[in-house]
């Protein structure tokens, strides 16, 4: 089993990353910026919650220390983040981020990722990959 933070984990991709990670055993901490947020998601999915605003170094910071204190992470799902426009070309998976238009669900699109956090520490390193594979750059 795995300890793994997802940032963003309040909804969409990351919501539903931590959803399936919790639900298979896992210990994840459901990072979003404000202690409202964390605390309803960890709430929801029998997470550790996690305030941490990914462009706030001084937020980074304190996410790292304390998670440092109860004794580090094997994984990183760095998910958070923002299109600047709300429908991005190419977007694919449905969520706020793109006023839901995307073409698939938030549970096929969490496929790759979950699949990615769940890799051995001998799994391939250096690719790039999406739900049907590793992919060329
Ligand atoms: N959906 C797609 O088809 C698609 C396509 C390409 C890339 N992506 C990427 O996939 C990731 C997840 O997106 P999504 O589709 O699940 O969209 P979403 O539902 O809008 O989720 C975005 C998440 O990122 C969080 N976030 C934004 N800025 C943050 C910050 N400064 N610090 C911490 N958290 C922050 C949001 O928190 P708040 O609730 O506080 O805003 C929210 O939890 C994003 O990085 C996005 O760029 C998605």
């Amino acid at each position: 089993m795995t300890t793994t933070l997802i940032t963003g984990a309040n909804k969409g991709l990351g919501f539903e990353t931590a959803r399936r990670l919790t639900a298979a055993g896992h210990t994840v901490y459901a990072a979003a910026r404000t202690p409202e947020k964390a605390g309803r998601a960890a709430r929801e999915l029998g997470a550790r919650p996690l305030v941490l605003d990914v462009t706030d170094e001084a937020s980074v910071a304190a996410a790292a220390a304390r998670v440092e204190e109860q004794g580090g992470l094997d994984v990183l799902v760095n998910n958070a983040g923002i299109s600047g426009h709300p429908r991005p070309a190419g977007a694919f998976t449905a969520a706020d981020l793109n006023g839901h238009h995307g073409s698939q669900t938030v549970e096929e699109g969490a496929e790759a990722i979950v699949r990615a956090a769940l890799l051995s520490t001998e799994g391939p390193t250096g690719t790039f990959s999406d739900a049907a594979g590793v992919s060329p750059w």
